[in-house]
């Protein structure tokens, strides 16, 4: 009997995670079908179609096209266009991962049917409800079969929660998977060259969230850092489509531009955006998963938060929680130009192999 596993994607962080995993179950086909189902939750070019194309991943079988929407519209139509897959192919278990709307649609979906779920990235936890991919985490360590950790915090966040040892697998990070694999094909990336960009002489940032992005005066201390920051380094940011709508909601695009050394692009691809960070100075983020990925790489990295999910980042990686405070973000700023910054180690098991490891406990585990 062969094991038909539904996998499911919906938002950009999904697919470098899903796609070491997808990989992995296709070196099976004696033993796994796997499934691959695509919510549509990220629509775009940049947010969707590269990462396909510069991650190798199969053309989903499956594309729901939710696209966006209130929390509610956006989940509920997710639920509601799930449920038709699964009556179809009755798979034997649904693997979703990380924390998006998509996550918790399918796999609430996925229980109410009976059919078993496993949840890759389970366990993190930033102890603030106010985001939404807290709510959808809590959720889905709830009602998963088989929860698959990237750090210790993880671990014990969810026995507090009263999940069973049993459940919990220890198998390091898939997104460090990817980020190992596709590191040399990253080298080959022209991004600096069409950016006129050199080697450590620039520092990137990403903004998103949003606790940052959709609150006026969060953005305005943002960018008075980010100001005194352009003064003595370039910073380029790739900018999301929230964060692009929003900069048009507030009229911040003219103080934008009056600052020279700070340059919007286009959100890239995945190589891209990979080179763009290997061979920065430092980054300045809001997201999760690049808090992970400069901890690997040695590069230095300010959280534009209150507080991470992902603490092993700043107990041994190069992870600093600046938060939205002006002085902060530009003191750190400044001594990591001074050459003044932890460097950090990579954490246990984000070692390339967390994807062998998950695949392996899915078919010891199936077949009991
Ligand atoms: C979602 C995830 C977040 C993740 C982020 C990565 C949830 C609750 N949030 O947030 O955890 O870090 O993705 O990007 O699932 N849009 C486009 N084109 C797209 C996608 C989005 O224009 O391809 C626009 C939408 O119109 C919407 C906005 O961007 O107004 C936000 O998209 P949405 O999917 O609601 O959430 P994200 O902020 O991207």
């Amino acid at each position: 009997m062969k094991l038909k596993i539904l996998n499911v994607v919906g938002a950009r962080p999904n697919f470098m995670k899903i796609a070491p995993i997808i990989k992995e179950m296709r070196r099976y086909p004696d033993k796994i079908i796997p499934l691959l189902v695509h919510t549509g939750q990220h629509f775009d070019r940049e947010m969707s179609k590269l990462f396909f194309k510069d991650l190798n991943l199969p053309e989903p079988d499956f594309y729901l096209g939710v696209g966006t929407g209130s929390h509610a519209v956006q989940t509920s139509k997710i639920i509601e266009r799930f449920e038709k897959i699964l009556l179809k192919v009755r798979p034997d278990l649904v693997l979703v991962v990380g924390d998006v709307n998509s996550t918790i649609g399918c796999a609430l979906c996925a229980v109410k049917m009976h059919i078993p779920v496993a949840h890759v990235e389970a366990g993190l936890r930033s102890f603030n409800r106010a985001m939404p991919e807290e709510i959808n985490r809590i959720l889905t360590d709830t009602i998963a079969e088989y929860l698959f950790i990237t750090e210790k915090s993880a671990g014990a966040n969810l026995l507090k929660q009263g999940v069973s040892r049993d459940s919990t697998y220890f198998v390091g990070n898939v997104m460090i998977d990817t980020l190992l694999s596709h590191k040399e094909k990253a080298c080959n990336s022209t991004i600096l060259k069409k950016l006129d960009l050199k080697k450590r002489n620039y520092a990137v940032l990403t903004l998103h969230r949003p606790s940052n992005v959709d609150e006026r005066q969060t953005l305005i201390n943002i960018f008075d850092a980010l100001n005194d920051i352009q003064k003595r380094i370039k910073i380029v940011w790739p900018v999301h489509p929230r964060s692009k709508k929003m900069l048009d909601k507030f009229k911040f695009n003219g103080a934008i531009s009056r600052m020279a050394n700070l340059k919007m692009v286009p959100a890239m691809g995945y190589l891209d955006f990979l080179k763009l960070m290997t061979d920065s100075k430092f980054v300045l983020t809001d997201s999760g998963g690049i808090q992970e990925e400069t901890s690997v790489l040695g590069i230095p990295c300010l959280t534009l938060r209150e507080n991470t999910e992902r603490p092993v980042t700043v107990e041994e990686g190069t992870n600093i929680i600046v938060g939205q405070d002006r002085d902060k973000i530009t003191k750190e700023s400044l001594k990591i130009m001074c050459g003044k910054f932890k460097k950090g180690r990579r954490p246990r098991l984000w070692d390339g192999k967390a994807a062998k490891r998950i695949v392996k406990i899915l078919i010891r585990e199936g077949r009991k």
